[in-house]
């Protein structure tokens, strides 16, 4: 498991734990567990996107399992981050029929055009380009998710505007 080095502020806060609460209140007490998919999504967009070791751990206390459960599934699925990301994070998804369709070089254009490797973040924390499995629009390829929307039928022209959207603050992520 990946993990970084970067000390994370930990602010489970009053709002944070009432919607832990309110997402634990629709299971049995004994089976807290089964909040831990929505729990760990609320925990990562309350701490700048990416959950570290000791956050991780801290949610393993509130749901009193081990922590080695909280990692197993942080580790599996590529919407939980393990490191600091960039303020705007371009997943584009590579799986067969984004892929015939040119994902795979409209990644490397990304990349090359902010000057970077997939998988990295710009110097100035503001983009972070990765590669993530089918998202479910394969109709729509070749298509990223960045934020909670889908960009579909993505051209370099598409990613050209996206980008200079992002530094114009006109992206919308929620
Ligand atoms: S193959 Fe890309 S969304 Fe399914």
């Amino acid at each position: 498991m990946k993990h970084s080095n970067v000390k994370q502020i930990i602010n489970i806060d009053a709002k944070l734990t009432d919607r832990i609460n309110e997402l634990l209140s629709h299971y049995p007490a004994d089976k807290k567990k089964s909040a831990l998919l929505p729990i760990l999504h609320d925990v990562q967009d309350a701490h700048d996107n990416w959950l570290s070791i000791e956050l991780m751990d801290k949610v393993a206390e509130i749901l009193e399992i081990k922590p080695i459960e909280v990692y197993e599934v942080v580790s599996f699925y590529t919407m939980y981050n393990q490191q600091p990301i960039g303020k705007y994070m371009f997943e584009f998804c590579r799986t067969s029929c984004c892929c015939l369709r040119g994902a795979e070089d409209l990644m490397e254009y990304t990349c090359d055009k902010l000057g970077i490797q997939e998988g990295e973040t710009t110097p100035d924390g503001n983009f972070t380009v990765v590669g993530v499995e089918c998202l479910g629009a394969c109709g729509y390829a070749p298509m990223m998710q960045l934020g909670d929307f889908y960009k579909e039928h993505l051209t370099k022209e598409k990613i050209d505007q996206l980008i200079d959207d992002c530094k114009d603050n006109k992206i919308s992520l929620h």
